[in-house]
């Protein structure tokens, strides 16, 4: 059911079949309603955008043992490691409205940062846009692509968490931005349990989300940001400024205080480096 003979499509281009989505029936609305488990892919997120038919599985999660090809943000490798990672990809079918699209990649990593507070992982932060910190260094990245399918926007929700494994494991140039949960905490947590949590507490995110309370959720990612009051710089028609982030705005963009004189910007993801 997935391609032209009803195949899914591999990275190679060959087909072969893979299992229906499994409904996983945890009355959960948004995230975490199907799965397909994958022993090696690519990059989950590129096994769903490239299996079309599979977009249309609202809450489909994929999850992989390995990646070989993982992807991060601006066009970044997502290196596996030698320890475990947990690696999934989530289809959100958001109806919030186009203007808070770019806000999904905020909310999910706010799902992820109470999945680990649950767990008991510690000193958490979110980070602007898509980093959850364990003790100040990345332990989680979220990739979010957006398609549009008869006018209505699919995202693909890419998580990868570090979950065993010591910081040594990680090439050098991330050795000090990069961490586990075992290598901070000394847990040695499970990766399904992981997975359950995180759908859980994603799904509840969206749900309030849809109700209505989308305010409450960015003060809650502001309150438990460590960017907020950061130096950064961007590029504003063809200048480089500097400021301060301020906070999030009705839309979750970030706005930043201009250093020059005080004014307020507003910022999408892409465009600001810390300092
Ligand atoms: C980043 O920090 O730049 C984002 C990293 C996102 C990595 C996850 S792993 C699961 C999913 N599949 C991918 O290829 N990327 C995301």
């Amino acid at each position: 059911m997935y391609s032209k003979n009803n195949r899914l499509v591999h990275p190679t281009g060959a087909a072969s079949k893979i299992s229906e989505p499994e409904p996983l029936n945890k009355g959960r609305r948004f995230a975490g309603r199907f799965r397909i488990h994958l022993t090696e892919t690519d990059s989950t997120n590129s096994f769903l955008l490239r299996n079309e038919e599979l977009l249309k599985y609202e809450g489909l999660v994929v999850t992989a043992d390995r990646q070989t090809a993982g992807r991060g943000r601006k066009g970044r490798e997502w290196l596996g490691i030698n320890g475990e990672q947990l690696v999934l990809s989530i289809v959100l079918h958001p109806e919030l409205g186009n203007h808070y699209l770019p806000a999904i990649t905020l909310l999910t990593g706010l799902g992820v940062y109470k999945a680990l507070r649950d767990e008991g992982c510690g000193l958490l932060a979110v980070k602007w846009p898509n980093d959850i910190l364990l003790n100040s260094r990345k332990v989680c990245g979220i990739l979010c692509e957006l398609r549009m399918m008869a006018s209505q926007p699919v995202v693909v929700a890419g998580i990868g968490l570090n979950v065993k494994g010591g910081r040594g494991e990680f090439p050098g140039f991330l050795r000090n931005r990069a961490t586990t949960i075992e290598a901070e905490t000394g847990l040695s947590l499970d990766k399904e349990r992981l997975l359950e949590s995180i759908l859980n507490r994603l799904d509840t995110v969206l749900k309030q989300a849809h109700k209505g309370k989308i305010t409450e959720l960015f003060r809650e990612w502001e309150q438990n940001s460590d960017s907020i009051g950061r130096g950064v710089r961007f590029h504003h028609k063809g200048s480089l400024l500097a400021g301060e982030i301020a906070g999030l705005d009705e839309i979750g963009r970030l706005k930043v205080r201009l250093a020059s004189n005080g004014v307020s910007k507003t910022l999408i993801a892409e465009e600001v480096e810390f300092i």
